[in-house]
C-alpha cells in the first residue's frame, strides 16, 4: 500500500487505514504482467480479472458479483443526443456496486484473520457486508444514521444478521465514531477508507472498457457520496492503460446532491480540498454525506481525467429516476438516478459535445428504496373482480 500524498509504502498486511506518516488516504498498488485474452473465456464476473485482484486468491468469499448487464439506452440517448450506455450495478447479488466492494474486503479480512467487521453505512455498504460477513462465517456490526436508510437497505443488514446500531446523528458522525473504534482494535473497518474495498470497485471501470470492446467511453457519469467509486473506477480504468488494454481514456464526472455537495462545489472552485457540509441533506439518503472521506482521490480523478462534477435538485434526482425506469425499463434508487439528472444537467447546459459516447453507472437497485418509488406514483385504482368494472377503469369515455 502507499500514501497517495508522501509516498510512503507498507506492507499489505498490516492493518492501516490511512498514512502513518501524513494522515492521507492510501491505495493498493497493483500490477499484472497478461494478456487481455486471457479474460475472454471466462465466467462474467468480476473475477474474470483475478490477476488485478490483489488479495489471497485460494479462499475468495464471492457470490457472483460483477459482470452486471451493460444496457445501450437508444430512446434516452437519442433525447439528449448522445450514445447512451447505463450500467446497472443494482444487478449485484444484494442489489448495488459494493458487493465488489466487499468481496475484495472480506477475502482481505480473512487473509487477515480477523474475527469482527464492521462500517458505518447510508445503507447499502452495510447490507452488502452483512451478507458477505455471513457468507465469511464473520460477526458484522453495522453503524447506520437514525432515520435516514431506506427501507430495503436496512431489510438486508438485519436479516443478514448484521449487529445492527442506530447512531443519533449523521451519516460523517456515524463513520468517525466506527472508525475510532477500528483503530482501537475492535473490528476491521470496511467503509472504503479501507483501499482493498476499491480494488474490488475498479472493476466496474475494467468491465466498462471490456464491455465496449476494450475502448474507453468518452465519459463516465456517477453519483459521488464518500466518493470511492470514483476513484476506484479511475483507478481501475487506469491500470488497463497502463497495462495497454486501452489507449485512451474517459472523462470522469461526479454527480451530487445540491444539499451534500462538498467536492462538486470544490471543482467549480478548481481547489484540490473540500469544505465539509455541516447538515448535508437531500432525497437520495445513499448520498446524504458531508465529509467525503475519498474527497482527495475523487477529485485527483475529476482533475487527472479533465472531468467535471455537477449538482442536481432533489426534484431533478426524483425525476430523472422515473424518466429511466418509463423510457429504458430500468428501475433505480434515487442516488442512482442523480447520475442521470447530472447528465440531463451537463447536456442542456451545453456543456459536453454533441455525439459524446457516455456511459451511466447507476449503482443500486429500485427496490432499494420502495417508499419514495410509492410515493413518486399514483395510488392503484382498487375495483371489484368484475370485467365490467375493470373495463370502465381502463377504456374510460
Ligand atoms: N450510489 C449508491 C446507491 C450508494 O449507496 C452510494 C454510497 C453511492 C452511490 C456513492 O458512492 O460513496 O463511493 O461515492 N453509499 C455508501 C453506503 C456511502 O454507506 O452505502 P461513494
Amino acid at each position: 500500500m502507499k500514501c497517495i500524498s508522501c509516498g510512503a509504502e507498507y506492507d499489505n498486511m498490516e492493518i492501516i487505514y490511512t498514512c502513518k506518516e501524513c494522515d492521507s488516504l492510501l491505495e493498493v498498488l497493483c500490477h499484472a504482467e497478461v494478456s487481455r485474452d486471457i479474460f475472454a473465456c471466462r465466467k462474467s464476473t468480476m473475477w474474470k480479472y483475478k490477476e488485478f485482484m490483489p488479495v489471497d486468491h485460494s479462499h475468495i468469499v464471492s457470490l457472483e458479483e460483477g459482470g452486471t448487464p451493460f444496457c445501450h439506452c437508444p430512446q434516452l440517448g437519442d433525447e439528449l443526443g448522445i450514445d447512451l450506455y447505463v450500467k446497472v450495478e443494482g444487478s449485484n447479488p444484494t442489489g448495488s456496486f459494493k458487493d465488489r466492494g466487499m468481496s475484495v474486503g472480506i477475502t482481505k479480512a480473512l487473509e487477515l484473520g480477523v474475527s469482527t467487521v464492521g462500517c458505518a453505512s447510508t445503507g447499502n455498504t452495510s447490507a452488502s457486508l452483512a451478507a458477505y460477513a455471513a457468507r465469511a462465517g464473520l460477526r458484522c456490526i453495522v453503524l447506520l444514521p437514525a432515520g435516514k436508510v431506506a427501507l430495503g437497505k436496512l431489510a438486508q443488514a438485519m436479516f443478514h444478521g448484521a449487529e445492527v446500531v442506530s447512531v443519533r446523528g449523521n451519516f460523517d458522525e456515524a463513520l468517525e465514531t466506527i472508525t475510532a473504534l477500528a483503530l482501537k482494535g475492535e473490528l476491521y473497518l470496511l467503509n472504503s477508507v479501507n483501499p482493498f474495498r476499491l480494488e474490488g470497485q475498479k472493476s466496474i471501470g475494467f468491465e466498462i472498457v471490456d464491455d465496449l470492446g476494450w475502448k474507453s467511453p468518452d465519459r463516465i457519469v456517477l453519483p459521488v457520496g464518500n466518493a470511492g467509486n470514483i476513484s476506484a473506477i479511475w483507478k481501475g480504468i487506469r491500470e488497463f492503460h497502463e497495462a495497454g488494454f486501452i489507449s485512451d481514456l474517459p472523462r470522469m464526472t461526479g454527480i451530487q446532491a445540491e444539499g451534500a455537495a462538498p467536492i462538486a462545489r470544490a471543482v467549480a472552485k478548481g481547489r484540490d480540498d473540500i469544505v465539509p457540509v455541516e447538515n448535508p441533506e437531500t432525497i437520495a439518503t445513499a448520498i446524504r454525506i458531508g465529509a467525503p472521506v475519498s474527497a482527495k482521490k475523487a477529485l485527483r480523478a475529476i482533475y487527472e481525467s479533465d472531468g467535471m462534477a455537477e449538482t442536481v435538485a432533489d426534484e431533478e434526482i426524483l425525476s430523472a429516476q422515473k424518466l429511466l425506469a418509463r423510457t429504458e425499463g430500468i428501475g433505480v434508487e434515487p442516488a442512482s438516478a442523480a447520475s442521470i439528472a447530472g447528465l440531463i444537467k451537463i447536456v442542456d447546459a451545453g456543456k459536453i459535445d454533441k455525439g459524446e459516447q457516455i456511459v451511466c453507472v447507476v449503482t443500486g437497485h429500485l427496490l432499494k428504496d420502495p417508499n419514495t418509488a410509492i410515493n413518486a406514483c399514483t395510488k392503484p385504482v382498487e375495483v371489484d373482480a368484475d370485467v365490467g368494472a375493470l373495463s370502465r377503469i381502463i377504456n374510460p369515455a
